[in-house]
């Protein structure tokens, strides 16, 4: 089954160069079990390891992951500190793994609200990786659409207000120069697990072409088989950018 979906993917060709992810249900996986929350974030792992994996097998060339947003700040300091400590052990347990398959991780986001130990980890991971050339697994971390728009904004404001900048040389792609996301593609898919049909604050400014694919499964449930359906449904997708149809 798996198999057969990824040979048909490669035949059909027109894999998205840029897949993104926001993995979502890994508390309702777990209250299903009667267990709590962080045993749901720590299956997911599991399905992270199973998005890389099967986006390597498929030709992806980026998978961007929302692991942690900035409204997540607000959950219990529990909840908080069992997350961060699951990136640390990602960082630490995976890394070896991800250098051997290739894969360059970028962990993206306000990660000066990281603890020193998180922090340490996640620039680890960086370094080590940073030759990987078969996949870039971009990581959102503290991250929020809505907060790294506005700090382009400012950026770019600043170089106004210091005389480095006309006004009318801003324009999209010196916008887009002042994302997280700078210098890679827009993501052509985004999946959202657990059926819920909405973007909560990722990537806002990126994603205004993207496909979307909305599965119900939880992500501590999705495997590479999800991942091949979702690209194989994109396959099936016409993308006109706003334009109408070449015939
Ligand atoms: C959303 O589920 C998921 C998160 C807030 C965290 C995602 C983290 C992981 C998958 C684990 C670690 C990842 C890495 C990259 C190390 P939710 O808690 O909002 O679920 P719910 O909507 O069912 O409550």
């Amino acid at each position: 089954m798996v198999t057969d979906s990824l040979s048909q993917l490669l035949k059909n060709g027109d894999v998205p160069s840029h897949v993104a992810i926001i993995m979502d249900g890994n508390g309702r996986w777990a209250q299903q079990r009667g267990l709590p929350r962080h045993a749901g974030h720590r299956e997911g792992m599991k399905s992270v390891r199973e998005a890389v994996e099967g986006s390597i097998q498929a030709g992806v060339g980026i998978l961007t992951l929302f692991a942690f947003s900035t409204e997540n700040w607000k959950r219990p300091p529990r909840e908080i500190s069992a997350l961060m400590s699951l990136l640390e052990l990602y960082a630490r347990k995976e890394k070896a793994d991800l250098v051997s398959q290739g894969v360059e991780v970028k962990v993206l986001g306000e990660l000066d609200r990281l603890g020193t130990l998180t922090r340490r980890a996640v620039d680890g991971i960086m370094e080590d990786t940073v030759v990987g050339k078969s996949l870039r697994l971009n990581l959102m971390i503290s991250y929020s659409g809505r907060e790294e728009i506005v700090g382009a904004s400012r950026a770019l404001a600043r170089e106004v207000s210091d005389g480095r900048l006309d006004p009318d040389e801003i324009d999209e792609a010196r916008f887009q120069d002042m994302l997280f996301t700078r210098g890679f593609p827009d993501p052509d898919l985004l999946i959202r697990t657990s059926g819920e049909m909405r973007i909560s604050n990722f990537m806002l400014w990126q994603l205004a072409y993207t496909e979307i694919h909305i599965t119900p499964v939880l992500w501590p449930d999705f495997t590479r088989q999800h991942l091949f359906s979702a690209l194989l449904d994109f396959q099936g997708r016409e993308r006109r950018f706003g334009r109408v149809t070449s015939s």
